[in-house]
């Protein structure tokens, strides 16, 4: 029989921004007082593969944790999506929707967001797969940014809730929070995991686990400079470190300089003294109460909250006023 090759099926909104100049951004960011990079830069291929083993780490609590509350609430929340068109903000998580559409078989328009354009047409491919009854459209698009609604006629005068798991949401500073939230509840109805305050005891071994792979996951992003830029860090005279700020309520994650050095980055000369740090990211961790303030302040009404039995995690469902 010859090879049938079916044209994708899944429908593609592409508004993947103009290539931002990752050399630019790399410069400036090494050119501040506090040298800092953006944790968008840390997901190359290798760095991926890393997030996905961290996320398979017996101290990595978040994803096992929001998934058991996916499961244990999955009729719960099948109410809450209603029948809703179900859009999903950064579609790395095919296993947490999955749960959501065994759960909700009345949901038969899912709208999955991703900046990286192959890997989200093969997820909603495969979802098409596996649920008969689903349109599944892509939409190539950074989801911090405003989507552009009017130009995706599914989402237009249809009532819509989105999803938004992992705690990627701690990935932004507070005040970022409540501008991104602004922009989601212009778009309907919203589901999101937030990592909860707890000791430091469980969360610093969550961000520095006993294999090292959290520091690998870091320390990549120089490996990728070096590659895509042609630059020459050493990555020997490098740690990684992860600690509990518990007055910012967040880990703050850096690399941190071993010794005195200069490293080169094409022209540019990058100074590091001994013991300097170079931020790779924060993970911002709330009280319930203190994500509600937040949801609020953005303009949406919280109504139900799903947690654990331990309180290590939680999953709002916030409306749209
Ligand atoms: C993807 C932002 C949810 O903060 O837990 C995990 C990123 N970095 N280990 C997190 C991360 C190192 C992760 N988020």
């Amino acid at each position: 029989m010859p090879l049938q090759t079916k044209p994708s099926p899944v429908k593609l909104y592409d508004f993947h921004p103009p290539a931002e100049d990752f050399r630019s951004a790399v410069l400036r960011g090494l050119s501040l007082p506090q040298k800092v990079l953006s944790p968008q830069f840390l997901y190359d291929k290798r760095g991926s593969e890393l997030f996905d083993a961290i996320c398979q780490l017996p101290e990595y609590y978040l994803t096992r944790t929001e998934m058991q509350i996916l499961r244990v609430n999955a009729g719960e929340i099948a109410a809450a999506l209603d029948h809703r068109v179900l859009v999903e903000l950064g579609s790395g998580s095919s296993q947490k929707i999955r749960i959501l559409l065994k759960a909700a078989p009345q949901v038969t328009t899912y709208v999955g967001v991703d900046i990286s354009r192959q890997h989200l047409q093969e997820a909603c491919a495969a979802l098409m797969g596996d649920f008969e009854r689903l349109d599944a459209i892509a939409v190539c698009a950074d989801y911090t940014k405003p989507l552009p609604i009017a130009a995706i006629p599914e989402l237009q005068n249809r009532p819509t809730i989105g999803f938004f798991p992992g705690s990627s949401i701690g990935n932004l500073e507070p005040v970022e929070v409540i501008s991104f939230l602004k922009t989601v509840a212009l778009l309907g109805d919203l589901i999101v995991g937030v990592d909860l305050k707890k000791s430091p005891m469980i969360l610093e071994p969550a961000y520095d686990d006993a294999q090292g792979v959290s520091a690998e996951f870091a320390l990549n992003v120089l490996t990728r400079i070096n590659r895509e830029l042609g630059a020459n860090f050493d990555l020997t005279q490098f740690e990684y470190r992860a600690r509990y700020n518990e007055a910012e309520g967040r880990i703050e994650m850096a690399i941190a300089s071993l010794s005195d050095q200069t490293v080169h980055l094409g022209n540019a000369e990058i100074r590091f003294r001994q013991g300097e740090t170079l931020r790779t990211e924060h993970s911002y961790k709330y009280t319930i109460d203190e994500f509600q303030l937040l949801a609020m302040e953005a303009g949406f009404h919280p109504v139900q909250v799903w947690v654990d039995e331990q309180q290590l995690f939680s999953l709002h469902h916030l409306k749209q006023m």
